[in-house]
């Protein structure tokens, strides 16, 4: 494969399973050195950097709660300080908290909260540390969700908002960093089988994949592959986008 991203370092966040786990994977195989986070599977994150690292490329495995806004700038510092620079971000961490609807008397405002927190805070807190000390010419994408831009069922309010929100942000940085050659950029993907999706298949409607075009879920690499190319030396004039890896659900 060709290492397009050779002298290139990557940090992204929740990258101990899941879409960023694949994300740090493909990555790695295009040569990048990659950080990683995670706030509760140490061993999980830890083996994803050992496999990694059996890819020819440096990589750590940082805890940092992305629910915790003031954590954002001691982990770009560390990954300043162990890899000497960050030219790639992938907001990928998040929460899906969804299966009620918002008049539901049992839901559950502390969980959507939090949600909250790490979905926007979180996302908008790593942007703006990163944003100093990004070198030029870098990558900043975040990962939203087909739901930002359709809904589509109930039961999705506060989750499908937070995925719209960040969509603004990342039009509002990259004309702030446009100057700098940064692009800022949002991959939307659809379904895919991860442990998050696991939580929420059951709670969507039957119909659910009647909507797509493409009538399956996503798989992670078939993202990761997208979020990639964004992260490489073609994509540098593609700066406030929006980009559906979704199987048609937003046709
Ligand atoms: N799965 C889908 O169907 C789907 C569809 C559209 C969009 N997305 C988006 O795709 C992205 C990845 O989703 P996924 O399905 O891979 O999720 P996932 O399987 O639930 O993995 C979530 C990752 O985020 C990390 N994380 C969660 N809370 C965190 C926090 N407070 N601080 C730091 N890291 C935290 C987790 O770390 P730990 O392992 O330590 O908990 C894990 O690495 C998310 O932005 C999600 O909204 C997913």
């Amino acid at each position: 494969m060709s290492k397009r991203l050779a002298g290139k370092v990557a940090l992204i966040t929740g990258g101990s399973r899941g879409l960023g786990a694949a994300i740090a994977t493909t990555l790695a195989e295009q040569g990048a050195d990659v950080a990683i986070t995670y706030v509760a599977s140490a061993q999980k994150a830890a083996a994803v950097a050992v496999a990694l690292e059996a890819k020819g490329v440096r990589a750590l495995a940082i805890r940092s709660d992305q629910g915790d806004p003031s954590s954002a700038k001691p982990l770009v510092d560390q990954v300043i300080s162990h890899f000497g620079r960050l030219d790639i971000l992938v907001n990928n961490a998040a929460l899906a908290i969804q299966g009620k609807r918002i008049d539901d008397p049992q839901i559950d405002n502390a969980a959507l909260d939090q949600q909250w927190r790490v979905n926007v805070l979180g996302v908008v807190a790593t942007i703006r540390a990163a944003a100093p000390v990004i070198t030029d010419g870098g990558r900043i994408i975040s990962v939203g969700s087909g739901l930002g831009t359709r809904v589509g069922f109930a039961g999705t309010t506060d989750y499908a908002a937070s995925k719209a929100a960040i969509v603004g942000y990342a039009k509002g940085a990259a004309r702030d960093l446009g100057p700098r050659n940064i692009t800022v950029n949002v991959v939307q993907p659809g379904v895919m089988a991860t442990d998050m999706a696991a939580g929420s298949a059951d709670k969507l409607p039957p119909s659910f994949m009647d909507t797509h075009a493409i009538g399956r879920f996503a798989t992670v690499e078939e993202v990761a592959a997208v979020i990639a190319f964004i992260a490489g030396p073609d994509a540098g004039y593609m700066t406030g986008s929006v980009v559906d890896v979704n199987g048609g659900f937003t046709a």
